[in-house]
């Protein structure tokens, strides 16, 4: 038989005789791959703000994610029907005690559940009434997915709290008197109270402390801290619980517990996670959104003025992704997140469109919505003669924050009323007019939307784009920005991910993502930035009194309320950003094998999703490259995927007038499988490697191991 023939025969056998998807391999494969790096021609520069990060309320990102807290439902506002995270604590058969939401819908509070509220945010709160206690009685909070123990640590504790015998605010005659009267309890409250960490069962204590009730019918604060014995065995496994064991009616509002945070920073962010990203070295932080932007009604975009100050004015608000956040990570909380990881804010407004499919058509409706916008932006670099530069500082940021980005909405691909040419145009002229250093991102980019793309005035310097993909179909894109007109807009590809494994991605994933990113950096003239989503999930499924935390599969980092772990393509994303030099090595590349992709069945287009799959079975690349070079130092990153389970051997060649070292450095991240994975449970299953390799020269060979990806740093001398 041909060659093609045989071929031809291979891949009906495999389609048609078993059904199954297989791998076959081009007659290039007969030839080395030649990968030349051409040092000879002019370099462009690697775009400086390259990998970034992306971020949103969503998995459970910041409350029972990178947002310290622990406690769960603190104001009581999750579910107006249900104390939901909290339950009562009743230890004797001999105590007679339960728990209510007081003023839960704060727009019909009954007369008898009047005068609790703290302040406009704080109206909802809970009570405890202990009519006899023969022993222990109160209220625990379950945290998210539980509270973590760890050894030797200190926990901050601190409450709103009263304690009351008053069943009834006082009622003027004539008055109803209540459908539900509370009956009259004996009033013992005023006296010591109990903080606990404790493990679910009550049956250990792993840390404990009092406060002493006032007697009083006033909301007083209290702060405590907790400290776990050096013994402690790290759990989750574990409750909150404030207890008594004397009669009365206790209420409850904004209960707070936090561990150390990261910097020690207060209503700051958990030290793991935070660390985990500072080591990704990311050059931005796109916030706060993502749908959480935009909201699912005009009335729950992120609203960024009630974020600020101290978390009593924080009511929280309905956030996007099912559940309620506190806020608790605000406006500020993002900035000095941003600093902590070395990262400039990327900031995105809330342009007049929400999920629902309304928006605000561009004019004078549209004018508060771009005066919101100014505001925010002047909260973050405005000095302090400025009304929100001032507030800043007041809320203890003396200095500006850099700012050099604003993205004008997110996705309004989605407003099918074609409003977003006149809404960004409004907007850019606005913010234009009173930042012109600032540059403004459209969320419609040109090539996936021509129909929807802004057309008026100036066109935007710079359009994101947002993949979410197959690896498949990553490896058959992986060259889409090599086509790209250089004359046009830049580009920013905002959100991006290969979709395979569940919640974090797996070895696939990974590979789709790295020869992605080959793409993107071999084109870092054009993308001046690149990000990934979503970054976070809290990876607990459902139980008995939550539900599953995550909304979105396939996630960069995993995470428990006690430790968390990478993706394989977190870790892809950390190599691709720590071995990155400024300038791009033009590439030649010959004899690059390929595979065959199935057919699959055709679907519409949707650019936010991915390119149809193809008709018909499609070759496509086993071997993705990209090189850049450090101008200072002389190293060269070479970074080659193998997406397939066979080793690959590649020839690299140097190409110019090149002093070499023959000692070169190179890491690796593999899998045996394409479905190897890290777990909460395996969290360094799959992790790169690093190993030194002898005997360099300007053209050598390589055996690329199966379902690796692979980046040699060599180094010149200059
Ligand atoms: O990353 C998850 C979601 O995907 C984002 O919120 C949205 O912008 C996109 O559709």
């Amino acid at each position: 038989m041909k060659k093609n023939t045989l071929r031809k025969h291979i891949l009906k056998v495999c389609f048609f005789a078993l059904g199954l998807p297989c791998f076959v391999i081009s007659g290039a494969l007969a030839q080395t791959p030649l990968l030349t790096l051409d040092l000879t021609k002019p370099c462009a520069k690697v775009s400086p703000m390259l990998y970034g990060l992306m971020t949103e309320e969503i998995n459970h990102s910041y409350d029972g994610g990178l947002y310290a807290e622990l406690i769960r439902n603190r104001v009581f506002k999750d579910n107006p029907t249900t104390p939901e995270g909290w339950s009562l604590v009743n230890e004797g058969a001999d105590s007679i005690a339960s728990i209510k939401l007081i003023a839960a819908d704060p727009d019909k509070v009954p007369f008898d559940e009047r005068r609790h509220a703290i302040n406009g945010a704080l109206t909802t709160c809970l009570r405890l009434t202990v009519e006899k206690a023969g022993s222990r009685v109160g209220i625990a909070n379950e945290g998210y997915w539980g509270i973590p123990v760890k050894p030797a640590t200190t926990y901050t504790a601190s409450f709103y709290m009263k304690g009351t015998g008053r069943t009834q605010p006082p009622r003027w005659p004539g008055r109803p008197q209540p459908e539900t009267p509370v009956k009259l309890i004996e009033d013992n409250t005023a006296g010591p109270i109990t903080v606990t960490i404790e493990s679910n069962d009550g049956k250990t204590v792993y840390a404990s402390g009092t406060i002493d009730l006032a007697k009083s019918t006033f909301w007083k604060k209290y702060e405590l801290t907790l400290k776990t014995g050096a013994d402690a065995k790290p759990t989750t496994d574990a409750r909150f619980v404030i207890s008594t064991n004397r009669t009365g009616l206790y209420y409850f509002n904004l209960v707070s517990l936090f561990p150390p945070t990261y910097n020690n920073r207060a209503n700051g962010n958990r030290i793991d996670l935070t660390q985990m990203l500072k080591d990704m070295n990311p050059k931005f932080l796109r916030f706060p959104g993502g749908n959480y932007l935009e909201g699912p009604d005009f009335a729950s975009s992120f609203p960024w003025k009630t974020t600020l100050g101290p978390i009593e004015n924080r009511p929280g608000h309905k956030g996007s992704w099912g559940y309620r956040p506190t806020d608790g990570m605000g406006l500020l909380e993002f900035l000095m997140w941003c600093e902590e990881i070395g990262a400039e804010p990327l900031l995105g407004v809330y342009a007049g469109y929400a999920l629902n499919g309304d928006h605000v058509d561009a004019g004078p409706l549209l004018k508060p919505y771009i005066d919101d916008a100014l505001d925010e932006i002047e909260y973050i670099i405005g000095d302090a003669k400025t009304y929100w530069g001032a507030k800043r500082v007041a809320d203890g940021h003396p200095e500006p924050f850099k700012l050099t980005y604003i993205e004008i909405g997110n996705e309004d691909w989605f407003d099918r009323s074609n409003s977003y040419n006149g809404r960004f145009t409004q907007f850019r002229e606005a913010i234009e007019k009173k930042y012109p250093k600032l540059t403004c991102i459209s969320t419609i980019a040109d090539r996936q939307y021509p129909d929807l793309m802004v057309k008026s005035g100036k066109k935007p310097a710079v359009l994101d784009e947002h993949y979410y993909r197959s690896s498949w179909d990553m490896w058959e894109n992986a060259s889409q920005y090599d086509t790209y007109d250089r004359n046009e807009s830049k580009i920013f590809v905002g959100e991006w991910a290969t979709r395979e494994g569940a919640p974090t991605t797996n070895m696939n994933a990974a590979l789709g993502d790295a020869a992605w990113m080959t793409g993107m950096e071999r084109n870092s003239d054009l993308i001046i930035m690149s990000c990934y989503a979503p970054l976070f999930v809290n990876v607990n499924t459902a139980t008995s009194t939550a539900p599953k935390a995550w909304q979105w599969d396939s996630d960069l980092i995993g995470y428990n309320a006690l430790t968390s772990y990478g993706s394989p393509s977190y870790y892809v994303q950390k190599m691709f950003s720590a071995y990155l030099g400024d300038e791009i090595i033009p590439m030649a590349a010959a004899n690059i094998p390929t595979q065959i992709r199935p057919a699959a069945p055709q679907r519409p287009n949707n650019p936010n999703i991915a390119p149809a799959p193809p008709a018909a079975p499609k070759a496509v690349p086993t071997v993705f490259y990209a090189a850049t070079k450090d101008g200072k130092t002389g190293a060269i990153y070479l970074k080659v995927v193998n997406t397939i389970g066979k080793e690959q051997a590649v020839q690299i060649k140097l190409k110019g007038d090149v002093k070499l070292s023959k000692d070169a450095t190179l890491v690796v991240i593999k899998g045996q499988k394409p479905e190897d994975t890290n777990t909460i449970t395996d969290p360094e299953k799959i992790v790169p490697v690093v190993s030194q390799i002898k005997g360099v020269s300007t053209s050598f060979k390589q055996k690329l191991a199966p379902y690796s990806v692979n980046i040699y740093q060599l180094q010149t001398s200059k």
